[in-house]
């Protein structure tokens, strides 16, 4: 499937300035410094296909919600440093993003050259898609185009990801050309058989997927926090378990779509074609490092248990259920995962995968699940066919939703 906006590689870059959005919103550990740099890693190609092009490169990008204030803790200027050690190159960093600093600094540098400017949200405006805060970014920046390429952010429609596109000529940057092309061919043209497994903690962030895939592909397995809900809509007790309040009438619209029979909640999904539920799930009393994980059938569970991963049987269950699948897409992790004894389901997933590699196109959603196959994968993600930079933005481009920050770029 063609990406139907206009790239980089279709526009007169040689020498330009350009303004480019990325999505540096990485996960930062307790000290500050970078306990994930995939999104930068991901931005590379871009980066080093404008700096072939001798462009001056102005990255914009926003890193946490500091709700329109400077805040010293979400500040850019170590990402600068860390992209510098990544593209052995220089990264000026200005603790401006717009201003007389920016304008200054960005006229007086030799091109090629790499720059990233304070954070985004350090200004109230853009969360705010306020015109004259994106007519300003534009026009301090020098820039003759601006460059979308921060896939993670474009659904959200701010000053940076849409309002901009109304001041200078917009295209898309290789990252998220990959992005879109690889999720949507997933999503409107996959290999078959395609089986998605979802999972996480809310039902409501991805319901509008599972409605999706409940109707498209061949096997959909539910895991997570999120399978608790459809438990209590069968009718099980899940003790002290995460449920999301309010979910029921969905789970009921998803249960018709995959259910001939309605009449007997439990029956309808126990062993259905084409969505799998676990039958049994890892519990404990506690949540913790030291708890003790204890497996039980799922209509067993006492008024203290707390379902907190897929059980052993079911992780088999479902490892079965994939054999012979073309295309897995994974979003969601399966338990507790940062919780070594609750991430069997999650890590067997990934072995599964990661040994299935050459027959198998692997996708593997954003945020949480990326931060797990990642952390898992000692290949650094070579595991897996393409692990999605992108976390909402992920999900909203697979349930069909469009995209802001894509929509508002020039067409091809
Ligand atoms: C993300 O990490 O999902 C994006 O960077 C968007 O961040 P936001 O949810 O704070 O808008």
């Amino acid at each position: 499937m063609a990406f139907h906006k206009q790239t980089v590689r279709g526009i007169e870059l040689e020498g330009k300035t350009v303004l480019m959005r990325a999505d540096y919103n990485v996960p930062l550990k307790s000290d500050g410094s970078i306990a994930d740099d995939y999104r930068l890693r991901q931005s590379l190609p871009t980066l080093e296909y404008l700096l072939d092009h001798n462009c001056t490169v102005v990255i914009c990008s926003h890193l946490g919600r500091p709700a329109g204030k400077p805040d010293k803790k979400l500040s850019l200027e170590p990402i600068a440093q860390h992209l510098a050690n990544l593209l052995h190159k220089p990264v000026h960093f200005v603790p401006e993003c717009i201003g007389d600093r920016v304008k200054q600094t960005i006229k007086n540098i030799h091109k090629p050259a790499i720059l990233l400017l304070e954070n985004l949200r350090f200004h109230a405006e853009e969360e705010q898609n306020n015109a004259d805060f994106a007519r300003q970014l534009a026009t301090d920046s020098l820039a003759h185009y601006f460059i979308q390429d921060g896939f993670g952010v474009v659904h959200r429609a701010h000053a940076s990801t849409d309002r901009i596109t109304q001041f200078l000529p917009s295209v898309a940057g290789l990252l998220l050309e990959k992005e879109v092309t690889l999720l949507e061919s997933v999503r409107d043209n996959p290999k078959r058989p395609l089986a998605v497994v979802l999972g996480g903690a809310k039902v409501s962030d991805k319901i509008k997927v599972v409605e999706h895939f409940a109707k498209t592909a061949d096997t959909v397995v539910i895991g997570g926090a999120m399978a608790n809900n459809f438990f209590a809509w069968q009718g099980y007790n899940i003790g002290k378990s995460k449920l999301e309040p309010g979910q029921q009438a969905v789970i009921e619209r998803v249960a018709r779509l995959v259910c001939s029979d309605l009449h007997d909640h439990r029956m309808c999904l126990h062993n259905n074609q084409k969505i799998y539920l676990p039958s049994d799930v890892a519990t404990a009393k506690v949540v913790g490092e030291t708890a003790r994980r204890v497996n039980k059938p799922v209509d067993q569970l006492a008024e203290d248990d707390l379902i907190l991963d897929m059980g052993d049987q079911s992780i088999e269950h479902m490892l079965a259920r994939l054999e012979g699948a073309k295309t897995v897409l994974w979003s969601g992790t399966l338990g507790v995962s940062e919780l070594p004894n609750f991430a069997h389901g999650s890590a067997r997933l990934c072995l599964w995968l990661a040994q299935h590699k050459t027959e198998v196109t692997s996708v593997v959603g954003g945020g949480d699940t990326a931060d797990f196959v990642l952390h898992w994968d000692a290949a650094h993600g070579q595991s897996f066919s393409h692990i999605s930079t992108g976390g909402s933005a992920c999900l909203e481009l697979l349930a069909g939703q469009e995209l802001p920050g894509v929509a508002a770029l020039l067409s091809r």
